[in-house]
């Protein structure tokens, strides 16, 4: 059934903190624990994969997956700010040597979303120190792990704080997540908001709380990308045989007529304004989940009556396709599809979508764009941040009271295109 060509990777994806439970020393943690933070429930064992993940990896080689995409938790490698774990180190390398063992290429993600409760209490993702912190806790990997490590994602969608500022700003919610000084009607519910946030992290001020996914600024932006190059060339400093990249989340930017400039625009903050950063990388790492069309006054609502996913966007596979192309006019680096899927409760859905998403990639492939991978988001319905558990994205069901696997067959069908 598999056009692809020998070597292609065929996988699934995940996060440390989605997937593996416990993940006590980082922020989110924390800020779950505080409850009214906007998380629906917190993430406890969320499926328990720290444990479990033999059998995660015994279902993707049994279904004929070639590759892995996960993520090594920085707050359990680096706890204390300087104190790294060796025993943590000891689990990623089980891990790692386990996929080995059952012909699943791994490929690590050293940054998703979550960061250690003390980077946030230094500044967090707005502080010029953070490049550095980064790039230190990069290269203790390397240096602990490059001997088994291939492919390395830096960040996990580095540009996703400048798109949550303009989610933000559409939806005109102050971008300090509604810590406005005027804060108007809900005055209450904000104070409230506001000392538990600062109950969270201590010693800061709330205004001053920069998670991963807190909106940024320009300079913070900035910083993320520094963070990545500094990274990047510490952990190939040490060993030099790693395949480096980044993520970034993209859409397929498509307008109708008069919205050119603003499809334009939309592109030029989410990915070109970016490539100075990734000239010396060895691969762009691309994720994506829709489109969006623009007109003259900005995007344009999905029609009534089309398909869209749990999470409101519209079903739209030919997406992949699409801004495979745009990703490629601009950077010719090889790219993997790092993420890619649907939150559906119809898995039969989730196949089609697998179809037709890689019937665009191997269009590309004709076309001689250098496409190397596929990984699907999500390998197990997981821990979705602020969405809690309500979210489907798996090819892999998890019953959470017993933490029982249930492989849906989309798992089986995507193992058929390796
Ligand atoms: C993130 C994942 C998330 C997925 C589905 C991506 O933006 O990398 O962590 O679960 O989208 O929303």
């Amino acid at each position: 059934m598999s056009n692809f060509p020998k070597g292609f990777l065929i996988g699934a994806a995940t996060a440390a903190h989605q997937v593996e439970g416990n993940n006590k020393n980082c922020d989110f943690w924390a800020m779950e624990q505080a409850g009214g933070l906007m998380f629906k429930e917190p993430s406890l064992d969320a499926v328990d994969h720290y444990n479990r993940y033999k059998e995660d990896v015994d279902l993707m080689a049994a279904a004929g997956l070639n590759a892995y995409r996960f993520s090594i938790e920085w707050a359990r490698i680096e706890p204390q700010k300087g104190v790294f774990d060796a025993k943590e180190i000891k689990h990623y390398r089980e891990v790692i040597e386990y996929c080995r063992s059952k012909g699943v290429e791994p490929m690590v993600t050293m940054h998703h979303f979550t960061s250690p409760k003390w980077l946030i209490e230094d500044g967090g993702w707005e502080s010029e120190k953070t490049p550095d912190a980064f790039a230190s806790y990069c290269a203790y990997v390397a240096k602990e792990l490059g001997d088994v490590m291939e492919f390395v994602c830096t960040i996990n969608e580095a540009n996703m704080g400048l798109q949550i500022t303009k989610i933000m700003k559409e939806r005109t919610v102050d971008v300090q997540v509604g810590l406005s000084d005027s804060m108007g009607d809900g005055e209450a519910v904000m104070r409230d908001y506001m000392s538990k946030l600062s109950g969270v992290f201590s010693g800061i001020n709330p205004r001053e709380i920069h998670t991963f996914l807190s909106p940024r600024t320009e300079r913070g932006d900035q910083l993320i990308f520094e963070a990545h190059e500094k990274a990047r060339d510490a952990m190939k400093a040490v060993c030099p045989n790693l395949k480096v990249g980044i993520t970034l989340s993209l859409y397929n930017y498509q307008s109708i007529e008069g919205g050119e400039e603003n499809a334009r625009q939309a592109q030029e903050e989410d990915f070109l304004h970016y490539l100075p950063y990734l000239q010396k990388d060895d691969f762009f790492g691309l994720q994506n989940y829709s489109r969006k069309i623009y007109g003259k006054d900005g995007i344009v609502p999905v029609k009534e009556g089309t398909e869209v996913t749990q999470m409101g966007y519209e079903y739209y596979p030919e997406a992949l396709q699409g801004v495979i192309r745009q990703v490629h006019e601009h950077l010719k680096l090889p790219i993997y599809v790092t993420e890619n899927g649907i939150a559906t409760s119809d898995d039969s859905r989730r196949v089609e979508f697998i179809k037709r998403a890689l019937a665009g990639v191997e269009a590309c492939i004709a076309d001689g764009i250098p496409v190397k991978g596929y990984m699907h988001w999500s390998l197990l319905d997981n821990f979705e941040w602020m969405l809690g558990y309500s979210m489907t994205f798996g090819l892999i069901a998890v019953d959470r009271t017993t933490q029982t696997r249930h492989p849906k067959e989309s798992l089986k069908y995507l193992g058929k295109f390796s």
